[in-house]
């Protein structure tokens, strides 16, 4: 979490700074700092609340603004609560050097009580005050420069870290550095400017030309002379990879759309066509994906997929698991990253793991993936960032493609993964001859339709919206579905949850009457995925026993469907598909719902209060 952004060259900083936060808000928004450098003095302007508030203050002074050298600060509060004195940049003692820092320092109170011992004194809370100062002791006391005394201090730091330092001693200079959290370099033309990013967005229209450190890595970025990147653990110098970037300005901009969630709901038929695209010929039976072509024998030879991801990667995951065990008759296990790191989980070479991420950087899930690597599983990623954390340190992989997700709430991540997953089922169960020819045909061929039923499926907006403004007020709600939709329902209450902040919980459709049929009265809006061909008359039983307690029902169901609208409070109707493909379909309704309920509540639906987009901390 937290968005670090900076830039050295002959521009004004400012607007490149100040643009850049606005970009890496989806990080974290809970307060923001700048720091211009005007060629004499350190400008810091800095406040509990968002960028919009930050430039509230840099407005009052034109001074604020000045230089050609900043570094600014978007962050989600680890460390001490979000105030102003606990913002960054930091400060060291001396006042020559200062930081930003996306991360988390864990061995941050011993050195805090050494330096405290050396005469230090601290003004915020945080685990970066610590740093900045710790960088400022080995300096001065091995007399080294700022890239030397950067290194030596971050070998004595246990934790994760981006961090971008200045030192107005030495002001030609900024150095970066990282581990656990990311951080892009932008080249500009020959070395005459750099601009320094937790991703490449805020540069995008400066520059196509990146690097990205690696894990251990250090830059010492220099004005007209240009980038020198080190390894950490022992200072040698080693080739800046410079990659070109495919990452328009367009495709980070809202587009006419009031908020980046609906924008991206929106996206979605694009989304699944440009995943699916060059990776299936659905006339022909083919598939391609490289990344499981290449690899096939270890997923055939698997005794078992074991899944990791959090929040909604997770519950694609879920999906994952119908769509493998369903299609390949391969056992699949989908677990909590944040919990499999943890319990000592039995892992063999036997085993292939996948790893589900849209941003490619949760903390959670990139140490999952570590300890199934130290174990010997093949681990394959699927992820939507390019050249993402999780998608280096993975064996293999396969992107979503459904471009920039800024929205906090995952909306095309989540159809995009379930598309990917799909196409791996159907990939395996066409290796192992779990499916005929002609039923993995006919699953290509309907997955094409998909894009167009969701098109279709986005009409149903103002009806959906009528949906929203009857049970706005809801304090709770339940969200039930089978088989398939069981995800889909955990998903649908999660996104409610995080948008509006209304209480939802999703459950299977059965599980209903072991416990959550106690909360069901006329206050309880209850959303159940009625699909024709999904453990149907069960469903409607459940309806029933709904009714029959005075639960109001929202239901989804294929088109055509009689028997749930006589029952139900609302009919939402969805295109036919194949059962296995309707989460694909089922989940719209659900997103615009939760969409269309925050905006009514006037709840900040891009950047809900204590979420971050990217998880970068345990
Ligand atoms: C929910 C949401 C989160 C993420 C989770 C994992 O809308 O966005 O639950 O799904 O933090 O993030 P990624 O997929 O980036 O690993």
């Amino acid at each position: 979490m937290c968005g670090i952004t900076g830039y050295i060259g002959h521009r004004d900083a400012y607007p490149i700074v100040i643009n850049g936060l606005k970009r890496l808000e989806y990080r974290g928004y809970d307060s923001a700092g700048i720091m211009m450098y005007d060629g004499e003095t350190m400008h810091l302007s800095k406040t509990k609340g968002k960028v919009s508030d930050l430039e509230i203050i840099t407005n009052r002074e034109e001074e604020r603004k000045k230089g050609k050298i900043g570094i600014g600060h978007t962050r989600w509060a680890t460390h001490g609560v979000p105030n102003d004195v606990n913002s960054h940049p930091h400060f060291s003692q001396s006042g020559d050097l200062v930081i930003v820092h996306n991360g988390i320092i864990e061995n941050y109170d011993t050195i805090k009580k050494e330096l405290i011992s050396r005469g230090y004194e601290f003004k915020s809370d945080t685990d970066t005050e610590v740093l900045v100062n710790l960088i400022e002791e080995v300096k001065k006391s091995e007399g080294c420069k700022l890239g030397k005394a950067v290194q030596l201090a971050l070998t004595n730091v246990i934790g994760a870290y981006a961090i971008a330092v200045f030192d107005k001693t030495k002001p030609n200079e900024i150095v970066v550095a990282r581990l656990g959290s990311p951080i892009a370099i932008g080249v500009g033309k020959n070395n005459e400017e750099f601009f320094v990013a937790s991703d490449a967005s805020p540069f995008i229209e400066y520059t196509k030309d990146a690097i990205y450190l690696e894990d251990g890595e250090l830059a010492i970025i220099k004005k007209d002379k240009g980038i020198k990147v080190r390894k950490i653990e022992n200072d040698k110098e080693i080739d800046a990879n410079i990659q070109k970037l495919q990452l328009s300005l367009e495709q980070i901009e809202k587009g006419g759309y009031d908020h980046f969630m609906l924008k991206e709901i929106y996206e979605q038929p694009k989304a699944i066509i440009d995943t699916y695209r060059g990776r299936m010929l659905a006339n022909e039976g083919v598939i391609r994906m490289a990344g499981v072509d290449d690899n096939m024998s270890k997923f055939l030879n698997a005794d078992r997929i074991i899944v990791i991801a959090c929040g909604t990667s997770w519950h694609a995951g879920l999906v994952g698991e119908y769509l493998f065990e369903d299609m390949a008759r391969i056992p699949v296990e989908v677990e909590y990253a944040s919990e499999f790191r943890y319990r000592n989980p039995i892992i063999t070479p036997k085993d292939v793991v996948i790893a589900i991420s849209q941003s490619g950087e949760t903390a959670d899930t990139l140490a999952a993936i570590k300890l199934a690597k130290s174990k010997g599983a093949f681990v394959f990623g699927i992820c939507n960032v390019v050249g993402s954390s999780i998608a280096r340190e993975t064996h293999a992989g396969a992107y979503t493609h459904a471009g920039p997700e800024i929205g906090v709430a995952s909306t095309k991540a989540f159809t995009t993964q379930i598309t990917v997953l799909s196409l791996i089922a159907l990939k395996l169960a066409q290796a192992k001859g779990t499916l005929s020819t002609s039923a993995v045909n006919k699953y290509l061929q309907t997955m094409q339709q998909i894009p167009a039923q969701v098109d279709k499926l986005l009409q149903i907006d103002a009806q959906v919206k009528e949906i929203a403004a009857v049970y706005k007020d809801a304090k709770n709600c339940l969200y039930l579905g089978r088989g398939f939709n069981f995800p889909v329902a955990l998903e649908g209450a999660l996104k409610l949850k995080e948008i509006s902040y209304i209480h939802a919980e999703g459950y299977p459709a059965a599980e209903m009457k072991h416990g959550p049929i106690a909360l069901i009265d006329e206050n309880m809006p209850v959303f159940v995925i009625a699909t024709s061909k999904g453990h149907y008359e069960k469903v409607v039983s459940n309806i029933q026993e709904i009714k029959s307690r005075s639960g109001k029902i929202i239901a989804i169901v294929t088109e055509g469907d009689e028997t749930v609208k006589e029952i139900a409070d609302h009919v939402i109707e969805i295109p036919d598909t194949e059962e296995a493909f309707t989460p694909l379909l089922t989940t719209i309704p659900f997103q615009l719902l939760s969409y269309h309920i925050a905006v009514m509540l006037g709840k900040n639906v891009d950047q809900p209060r204590n979420l971050a987009k990217s998880v970068t901390v345990e």
